[in-house]
């Protein structure tokens, strides 16, 4: 009976797929053959579908946030908590310049070629990283699940409105302790340099800082943990420093983290 109407479904995608794709040009401006728009191709609809019939979610709210390579999305549990799902984009060609993230991380070490295959793999890396994290106790977003280019995990925020980052947020001197904590925490407890740790990417919640944004993440075994590693200290004391406080020397700290 569910194959009867899963096949209806799919036969139901696919005619608006083509009668859309008929037209020169889609209703938003995209490309012919390409997109519905800029998230949803014909594969992440079907994803989002099967997330719906594996009870991961019940239904999506909407567009929380779009950025250049990626969308996030409000959606529902059936528990009814609120889920946020981040939809990498498969139709961008940003994700070249990530390659330097993945080469070198013995995690990763067949990487099959395309666009596409590079996108599945960001996502699924990102997901591996805030799950590590998770596991060792560290304080960042509960992931819920991957599939393709769809990563789930729980909502950050009321209504579907995100928790406020460091940047938007009034910090004191314990932010800053905890920035450098979460920073050595990745690095002993869970093996990992964020890459890309900064201001944006720390929600802070009335329980403390919490962390996201895991897809740069690289394994210590990385050539070039130590320079990321570098790059995130100085990056978190500089906005510190913006604020007006006195933070220790970004080289004391990392070699206090690396010994
Ligand atoms: N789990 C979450 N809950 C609520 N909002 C989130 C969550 N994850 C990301 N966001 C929101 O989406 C924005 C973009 O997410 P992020 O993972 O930083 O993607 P990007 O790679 O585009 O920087 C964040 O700045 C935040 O406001
Ligand atoms: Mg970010």
């Amino acid at each position: 009976m569910s194959d009867i109407i899963d096949r209806k479904i799919e036969s139901k995608i696919n005619s608006e797929l083509s009668k859309k794709q008929r037209k020169k040009t889609l209703d938003d401006g995209f490309k012919k053959n390409k997109v519905i728009n800029e998230v949803l191709d014909k594969t992440t609809v079907l994803i989002l579908y099967d997330l719906i019939k594996s009870k991961i979610i019940s239904y999506v709210n909407g567009v929380v946030k779009s950025g250049k390579e990626s969308v996030l999305f409000w959606a529902v549990s059936p528990e009814e908590s609120n889920l946020a799902l981040k939809v990498y984009l498969t139709s961008t060609s940003n994700f070249k310049n990530r390659s330097k993230y993945l080469i070198g991380d013995p995690r990763f070490s067949r990487i099959k070629k395309g666009t596409k295959n590079l996108v599945y793999l960001w996502a699924k890396k990102e997901f591996q990283n805030i799950s590590k994290c998770y596991d060792c106790g560290i304080n960042v977003v509960k992931p819920i699940h991957i599939s393709k280019n769809v990563l789930v995990m729980e909502f950050v925020g009321d209504n579907g409105k995100p928790e406020k980052n460091l940047l938007e947020s009034d910090i004191s001197e314990n932010d800053y302790k905890q920035s450098l904590q979460l920073v050595d925490d990745l690095y002993h407890k869970a093996n990992l340099v964020h890459g890309d740790f900064s201001e944006y990417n720390i929600f802070k919640t009335p329980d403390g800082l919490k962390l996201f944004d895991l897809g740069s993440a690289v394994d210590l075994e990385h050539p070039k943990a130590n320079e990321f590693l570098k790059r995130d200290i100085n990056n978190i004391s500089n906005f510190f420093v913006k604020r007006g406080l006195t933070v220790e020397n970004p080289i004391d700290v990392f070699q206090r983290i690396v010994k």
